[in-house]
């Protein structure tokens, strides 16, 4: 875990509304037993629909910096009664607080922009790297890179080309990228195996 203190900077608004979680998670292959984290989790919504297919034998790892957005998520999991999560508040760029070698499946949805644009990939990719299972995925979700709303400035998205580059810098393999939604692509890739 890197010991050097970062501030959380890049917050952004949710993509409930333009995003469907189980289509995420099914081109993801997410099972009934998984250890799933969601890096970056914002509300929450697709933890919350993780916690749904992975049950009471897999466990859900919502992992943001910003509280508010911890906090409206903690209420909605209670209100379902959902019992397979937990709620981490963490800043990414100075360490993730799970174990070495845990989790089966991984996403980031429209975070890692922020990160590239910050130059805080190293710490981030390397901790997420750490947390993954050997052969574990990671799948980052971003906006197609075009012009105007709903998304971030067109200077920081990035293309799948962009992303497919940094995940192969970063000592991950890919495994394919797809179109996941009227304004979003899905790039996975794969922890080496030792
Ligand atoms: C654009 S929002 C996306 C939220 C959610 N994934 C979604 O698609 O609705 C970006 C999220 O990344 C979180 N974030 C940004 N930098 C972070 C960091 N260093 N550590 C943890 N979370 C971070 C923000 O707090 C925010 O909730």
């Amino acid at each position: 875990m890197q010991t050097e203190k970062h501030t959380h900077k890049h917050h952004g608004k949710s993509s409930r509304g333009v995003l469907d979680a189980n289509r995420i998670l099914e081109s993801i292959g997410l099972e009934n037993g998984d250890k799933f984290l969601d890096a970056g989790c914002g509300d929450g919504y697709i933890s919350l629909a993780a916690s749904k297919i992975v049950k009471s034998s897999g466990r859900v790892y919502a992992l943001d910096a910003y509280e508010p957005s911890l906090d409206s998520l903690r209420k909605e999991a209670s209100q379902n009664e959902i019992t397979n999560m937990e709620v981490i508040q963490a800043d990414m760029t100075v360490g993730i607080p799970l174990d070495d070698d845990l989790v089966d499946k991984c996403v980031m949805v429209n975070v890692l922009h922020g990160f590239a644009s910050e130059k805080t990939l190293i710490p981030v990719l390397t901790e997420i790297k750490r947390i993954l299972k050997p052969g574990g995925t990671f799948a980052v979700v971003e906006f197609d890179k075009v012009e105007g709303p709903p998304g971030p400035s067109f200077d920081v998205r990035l293309s799948p080309e962009d992303v497919e580059l940094i995940l192969e810098e970063h000592g991950f393999t890919i495994g394919g990228t797809e179109e996941v939604g009227r304004y979003h692509y899905l790039v996975e890739s794969v922890k080496k195996e030792l």
